[in-house]
């Protein structure tokens, strides 16, 4: 039990007289997130103006399931008396001396950590001995979720990983964009970290059937809920996806400026074949008549389909440049 409880039993026989002083709490639970601020208050009759050097208070800290508690901050006689205080609240809990005057012992401790919950005894001695309980609740949700997506390797499998650090500790589920529950290919461990938060990783491998988003979901009961995270595996996707797109980009305009070029050649050669006359084709054709024709049916399809393109591919150009 609480080490202040001896010297209690002991001053309440000295102050029978005043058993009219009583301590109150207007908030008997407190809960709070962690590395957040926190005040919490006791408060005791105080008749006019405040005689501080017979004022005695004491704030205990005990945690569940441990039979030591440990002392948050003492003011003795008016005098903050910081020899007793245990480390972990150095320079962490204060009173706030301003409020003493209207009846208020106001603890506040700054950066609330894990091990500050508990159960807190505030003792307050003043011409009169009387003490409450209060309790302190610390919760730290899955806030930050780091993800990570990447393709096994050698495999045709997806590793979809979320890690967070929170506190009690919380169950982590998978889902795809239809609701459809994942988890059972899950695989969520944990460790603790010095600060007593929980380091909660959950690795999923599947083989995604098409370019498909998932989500990771931190559920908790004690934090009401949970928070989750979106991977998409598009980034995955598109980082091959954008390089076909580049390629693409490349191979269009080269394949347009040759066929521009092909056309413009050939056309210019049909026509000064043309002009050159039918002698010309009319020897040729004698000297191998099967296979010229053959050869000029091939060529001339040819020419006709590399003409319509340029056509097509000038139109584009056209509407690019307005
Ligand atoms: C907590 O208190 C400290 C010291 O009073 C202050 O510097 C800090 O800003 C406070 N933090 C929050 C979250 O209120
Ligand atoms: C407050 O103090 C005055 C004298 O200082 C006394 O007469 C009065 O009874 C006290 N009241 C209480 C409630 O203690
Ligand atoms: C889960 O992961 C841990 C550590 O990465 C590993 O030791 C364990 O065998 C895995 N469990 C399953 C069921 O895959
Ligand atoms: C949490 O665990 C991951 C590996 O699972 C590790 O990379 C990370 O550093 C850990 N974070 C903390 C604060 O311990
Ligand atoms: C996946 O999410 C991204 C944004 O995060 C969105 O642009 C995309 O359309 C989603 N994919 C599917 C298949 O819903």
């Amino acid at each position: 039990m609480f080490q202040i409880l001896t010297m209690l039993l002991l001053e309440t026989q000295l102050y029978v007289v005043s058993a009219l002083f009583t301590v109150e709490v207007p908030q008997q639970l407190y809960v709070v997130e962690y590395g957040s601020n926190v005040t919490m208050e006791c408060r005791f009759p105080v008749n006019g103006s405040l005689n501080l050097g017979l004022l005695t208070v004491v704030w205990e800290q005990k945690r569940q399931g441990q039979t030591k508690s440990r002392e948050v901050y003492t003011l003795r006689n008016g005098k903050a008396f910081p020899p007793s205080q245990h480390r972990d609240y150095t320079e962490r809990a204060v009173l706030l001396h301003s409020e003493l005057k209207l009846g208020r012992a106001i603890l506040q401790i700054t950066s609330v950590k894990i091990t500050d919950a508990g159960s807190y005894l505030c003792l307050i001695d003043y011409q009169g001995v009387d003490y409450k309980y209060i309790t302190l609740e610390v919760k730290a949700s899955y806030k930050r979720i780091n993800t990570h997506v990447m393709r096994k390797p050698g495999e045709d499998k997806f590793v979809f990983m979320c890690q967070s650090e929170g506190f009690p500790l919380a169950e982590v589920f998978w889902q795809n964009e239809n609701n459809f529950n994942l988890s059972g290919s899950a695989n969520t461990t944990y460790t603790l970290t010095a600060d007593g938060l929980y380091n909660v990783t959950s690795i999923l491998t599947l083989k995604p059937h098409r370019s498909e988003n998932y989500s990771c979901v931190f559920w908790s009961k004690e934090l009401n809920g949970g928070t989750s995270a979106h991977i998409s595996t598009l980034a995955l996707m598109s980082t091959q996806y954008s390089g076909q797109k580049s390629l693409i980009l490349f191979i269009i305009p080269t394949c347009v400026m040759v066929a521009v070029l092909l056309s413009a050649l050939l056309i210019f050669r049909k026509r000064k074949s043309f002009v050159n006359g039918q002698s010309k084709k009319d020897r040729k054709r004698k000297l191998n008549p099967n296979l010229k024709d053959e050869n000029r049916d091939d060529f001339n399809s040819q020419t006709e389909a590399l003409y319509l393109s340029t056509v097509t591919a000038s139109r584009d150009s056209g509407s690019v440049g307005l």
